[in-house]
């Protein structure tokens, strides 16, 4: 059976191995573990590809938001820009698991942590349109990684995006951050 997936919704397998668009410069363990076996590509594939080919493979479904307000929507759809630029020749792979007392909190408690206590949203916006985004949701597929998170952006940018990331990573909604990892590509 072919899963029928909803228009705005953008299932995809990440996979690392010796074809695709984009070369793998590093690979880290930020937290909780072992990187990644070597690649020297990464693949980024529409839909959820079979288990096979490739030295590995995450797969996850990009789609409705689950935290953003009216005014945040507002403010992110005006400055978000595609992904696919040409200039933006650089990216970032970073799959992300929170722990289980993370997922134990109910929806409002989340929030107050993601944004109102982490400013997650509001920080993070200041880098567009520098960085465009794309937030694939894997927890539900049964996947290593909750979340398996995208930027692209210009060489130019390059520098802003490290500052972003070790933003985020000081934020209280990092302590529940388990296991992470970045991997960065050049196309
Ligand atoms: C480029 C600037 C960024 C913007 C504008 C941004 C914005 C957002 C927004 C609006 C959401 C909520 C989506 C929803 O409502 O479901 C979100 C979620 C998330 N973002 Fe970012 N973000 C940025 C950068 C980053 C970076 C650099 C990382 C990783 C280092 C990251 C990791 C995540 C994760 C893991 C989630 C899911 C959180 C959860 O559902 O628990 N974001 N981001």
């Amino acid at each position: 059976m072919t899963a029928a997936y909803p228009t705005g919704t953008f299932p995809a397998t990440f996979i690392g191995g010796a074809a695709g668009l984009w070369r793998i410069d590093r690979s880290t363990a930020i937290a909780g573990g072992e990187p990644l076996p070597r690649a020297e590509r990464l693949e980024v594939r529409e839909g959820i590809a079979p288990t096979s080919g490739g030295v590995w493979r995450l797969a996850g479904v990009a789609g409705h938001t689950r935290y953003v307000g009216r005014a945040e929507k507002t403010a992110l759809d005006a400055a978000s820009p595609p992904l696919g630029r040409p200039e933006a020749t650089m990216a970032a792979l970073i799959p992300i698991r929170k722990s289980p007392a993370w997922w134990a909190m109910p929806q409002d408690e989340r929030r107050a942590i993601f944004e109102a206590r982490s400013h997650h949203i509001a920080d993070s916006m200041k880098f567009l349109p520098r960085i465009a985004r794309r937030l694939y949701h894997a927890r539900d597929l049964g996947q290593p990684f909750d979340f398996l998170t995208w930027f692209e952006f210009a060489p130019e940018h390059a520098g802003a995006f490290d500052e972003l990331v070790a933003m985020l990573r000081a934020r209280e909604e990092w302590t529940y951050v388990e296991r992470e990892l970045d991997i960065r590509l050049t196309r």
